[in-house]
């Protein structure tokens, strides 16, 4: 319900994802494209293998809300097919908290999607795969915007992110903004609507403030860091940043052109950019040539699997 396949693994529709009941969660469902090769997980960085990050969501109370680890189990027990297919794939063992975490993180692991238009460029010099605009854009990513200072992309190393966590004023201005009368509700993609506040917290819980990586170590000057996130497939996974506050990816770097929102603990790389309306068009247009070729191969094998409690393997 979060990563939905054909929103690119993520969620198109919400700028913060909703659990279990309609409970409210604080942050923006990230996709799961590439998420093999990811060295840290959540926005915040706190878990580092896709074995225990299954289990954040699978407990949160306001995600899917299972009481405790035993319960998900049990339930996986009783559940048509799944015990002959767990001992099928782990050598005879039972559905357990392990190999539950090593199933879920193996499929996630088949997400893997490159070959994008920029790949057949920059790695395979094939010099037609970009237009002309898209190659100024990865010139003003590499040079003068100095994007890549953190969404690295070098020779050897294809990632788009440094995997380190940083404050580019996204978290400052959702956390130290006063109160407003009106917020901004996506209901479709790029479509908002004013909602009056008082509405908003009679019918949501309260959201507790998101200090970003200070949650994880306490450190006061880690305040509202947040992880790089790859930007391999990002045209298909907006809104964007960890709060889904963003709704484009021209938004995003209007964003980094005006230096993006000062505080205390701005990363210093981030500052007035004073790039021409064609250069922001340039840039965007080189992050859209970053979608992988299979897709929609990697769609339908997620529709082709079965749903229903009923599996015939
Ligand atoms: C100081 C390091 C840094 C620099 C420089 C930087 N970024 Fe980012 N970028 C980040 C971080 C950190 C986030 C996540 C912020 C958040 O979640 O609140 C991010 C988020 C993004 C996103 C949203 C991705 C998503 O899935 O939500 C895009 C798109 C993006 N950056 C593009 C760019 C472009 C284009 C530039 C250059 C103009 C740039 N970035 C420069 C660190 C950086």
């Amino acid at each position: 319900m979060c990563h939905i396949p054909e929103q690119g693994f993520a969620h198109n529709e919400l700028a913060t994802a909703v659990g279990i009941e309609g409970r409210t969660v604080r942050r923006n469902t990230p996709t799961i494209y590439n998420v093999a090769y990811s060295k840290n997980l959540f926005h915040d960085a706190r878990e580092d293998t896709l074995e225990w990050q299954v289990w954040g969501p699978l407990l949160a109370k306001n995600e899917m809300g299972n009481p405790s680890f035993s319960s998900v189990v049990n339930k996986i027990k009783i559940l048509d097919g799944y015990p002959s297919l767990f001992k099928k794939a782990f050598d005879n063992q039972r559905v357990s908290v392990v190999n539950i975490g090593k199933a879920l993180a193996s499929y996630q692991r088949t997400l893997i999607s490159a070959n994008s238009n920029f790949d057949k460029w920059f790695y395979a010099n094939k010099e037609d795969a970009l237009n002309e605009k898209e190659k100024l854009g990865f010139r003003l990513f590499v040079g003068k915007a100095r994007c890549a200072s953190c969404h690295i992309i070098e020779a050897d190393y294809a990632l788009f992110t440094d995997s380190k966590l940083h404050n580019t004023g996204v978290g400052y201005l959702s956390s130290m903004s006063p109160k407003k009368e009106y917020i901004p509700v996506q209901v479709a993609p790029g479509v908002f609507l004013k909602v009056d506040t008082n509405v908003i917290s009679k019918v949501s819980n309260k959201v507790d403030n998101d200090l970003g990586l200070y949650e994880i170590t306490e450190n006061p000057d880690h305040r509202w860091k947040y992880k790089t996130p790859s930007l391999r497939n990002v045209a298909l996974s907006s809104p964007y940043m960890h709060n889904g506050s963003i709704p484009s990816l021209r938004k995003v770097v209007e964003f980094y052109n005006k230096g993006g929102v000062k505080n205390p603990l701005l990363n210093p790389l981030i500052k007035p950019l004073n790039l021409k309306i064609y250069e922001i068009e340039a840039l965007v247009d080189f992050l859209k040539a970053l979608t992988g070729s299979n897709v929609n191969a990697l769609i339908e094998d997620a529709f082709s699997a079965t749903t229903s409690h009923k599996i015939t393997h």
